[in-house]
């Protein structure tokens, strides 16, 4: 995992690698048994290198800590590792460029649960696994399981942490979730 976010801070195979600052491969531990799949850094992403360290992400630490999870204790990425321009949402080519990278962090940390954060990364992660995406007001919360190779994994999508800032009504669908999810994990 070292090497392959080596490769990631270095990478230039798509034009987001002219623009960011940092690249953002991922924080957290490599043998978690959750991880949390955003969709792209924002400005304090790409400035820091680290991935929800803006907003979104005092939302997302508040919601692990309400279910006694810290950051040391999942891993935190996204689908693309640069930041689009203006926080844009990342082109098609942009994801296909860089979700190798994804994939290949997934195949590393096997993990148990995998939680899409928004629309963008569910839309990615159920086609991944083989699942027609629906919209995420509908699906949010649901529990899809997948054969991998290495074995049985659930997935559960969740909005996005940054909705819960301008809608305090899907915060609490986000606090919900984020319980059923602690029960998953049988913690
Ligand atoms: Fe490479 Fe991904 Fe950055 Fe594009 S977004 S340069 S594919 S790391
Ligand atoms: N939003 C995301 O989707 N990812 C981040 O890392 C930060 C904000």
């Amino acid at each position: 995992m070292k090497r392959l976010e080596e490769k990631i801070k270095s990478c230039r195979k798509c034009p987001l690698g002219q623009l960011r600052t940092n690249a953002v491969p991922g924080s957290g531990s490599y043998d978690a048994g959750i991880m949390f799949v955003g969709e792209a850094p924002g400005y304090w992403e790409d400035q820091k290198g680290l991935p929800f360290v803006g907003r979104a992400g005092r939302i997302l630490d508040e919601l692990l800590k309400e279910i006694g999870l810290k950051r040391e204790d999942v891993y935190i990425t996204n689908i693309v590792k640069c930041r689009p321009p203006g926080n844009r949402d990342p082109s098609e080519e942009e994801i296909r460029a860089c979700s190798p990278y994804l994939d290949m962090q997934i195949d590393i940390i096997r993990p148990r649960i995998i939680v899409p954060l928004g629309r963008h990364s569910m839309g990615y992660i159920l086609r991944k696994f083989g699942f027609e995406p629906e919209p995420i007001s509908r699906i949010h919360g649901k529990v899809f399981e997948a054969g991998t190779l290495f074995g049985r994994i659930l997935i559960v999508p969740v909005y996005h942490p940054a909705v819960a800032l301008y809608k305090p009504a899907l915060k609490e669908e986000l606090r919900r979730d984020f319980r059923n999810i602690r029960a998953l994990l049988g913690v």
